[in-house]
């Protein structure tokens, strides 16, 4: 068996409790600490006790010991799902210390982000920077980049829709389809990362009930429509998503997006030599049926 990786989770809210469920299903995954904010009454209860299961052995901390703790149990990699202020706080400590990240907090500022990056960089440490941690919202990047780069001249609107005490709106992720659209639209065009603006791209954010997450992107002509949408129907989806990132960032140095943990470009590349390969065998079909044409 591969070796196995030490896991410190920092937040115990909606996610992190789902997360604290499937890290305890997993072989390869020891979860060595469960981190809460530092005025949490989760301080000093037995993990399993949060999550209305048997006693874990694991004791809830505030992140005000996170030092003295990392000291004392060696995590190789921490998830962060708390607050943007709490993890950057926390960044910086577990950087120091060398323990790898999964970031998946989202309503980051932009002087906070930079300040991630600053602290993988600086540190020499990684990071998975993740305000959209599943598969199936990344393939839906994916789709949306390249639905745009066809249909350049449409409008097109995003409705993003999750419960009504999210903190952020719009969501982190909103924001990220709206900068694939703008790569999308502009691909016959030169125009550089930085300067894309995803305030340029209308999005709706729903606040109601209880509604995990759904990202709709509705690309309008005068004629027809597309519609490309993503919904998470269980938080167990976002919990699967950190547990890949974390299998990713254990060994691994560097600034990193959940495009680089699914690797869904060499996804893409696969299929265009696929289509090659399918358009090849046809032309030489159709010139062997040529061949038995009578004279
Ligand atoms: N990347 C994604 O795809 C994705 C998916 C879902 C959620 N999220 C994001 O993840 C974050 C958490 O979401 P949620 O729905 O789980 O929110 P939540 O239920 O409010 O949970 C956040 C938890 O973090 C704890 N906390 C606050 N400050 C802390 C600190 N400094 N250190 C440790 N814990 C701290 C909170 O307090 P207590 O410890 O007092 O309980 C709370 O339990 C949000 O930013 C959300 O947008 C991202």
């Amino acid at each position: 068996m591969a070796d196995v990786i030490r896991v410190c989770l920092i937040g115990m809210g909606r996610t992190g409790k789902e997360i604290a469920k499937i890290l305890l299903q997993q072989e390869d995954i020891d979860l060595v600490m469960a981190v809460c904010s530092e005025t949490s009454n989760k301080i000093g209860k037995d993990l399993g006790e949060i999550l209305n299961t048997r006693d874990t052995g694991i004791i809830v901390d505030s992140c005000r010991n996170l030092e003295t703790n990392i000291f004392k149990y060696k995590p190789d990699v921490a998830i962060d799902f708390s607050n943007p202020e709490g993890t950057v706080r926390n960044a910086e400590i577990l950087a120091k210390m060398k323990v790898r990240m999964v970031i998946g907090t989202t309503g980051f500022n932009e002087i906070q982000t930079k300040k991630l990056m600053s602290i993988a960089k600086n540190n020499k440490v990684g990071i998975v920077h993740a305000p959209n941690i599943t598969l199936g919202v990344n393939v839906l990047m994916v789709l949306t980049n390249l639905a745009a780069s066809i249909l350049e001249s449409y409008d097109c609107t995003i409705v993003e829709s999750h419960f009504k005490d999210k903190k952020d709106a719009p969501s982190g992720t909103a924001k990220k389809i709206a900068n694939e659209v703008l790569k999308g639209m502009s691909i016959n065009r030169d125009i550089n990362l930085h300067d894309l603006d995803y305030t340029e791209v209308p999005i709706h954010a729903v606040r109601a009930g209880g509604i995990i997450g759904r990202h709709e992107v509705v690309l309008a002509s005068e004629y027809d429509k597309v519609e490309i949408a993503h919904e998470s129907f269980s938080r167990t989806a976002f919990a699967l998503g950190a547990l890949k990132a974390v299998r990713f960032i254990h060994d691994k140095v560097g600034f990193f997006e959940m495009n680089d943990v699914l690797d869904l470009r060499h996804v893409m590349t696969r299929y265009l030599e696929r289509e090659a390969y399918f358009r090849k065998q046809k032309i030489y079909n159709m010139e062997l049926q040529e061949d038995q044409l009578p004279v």
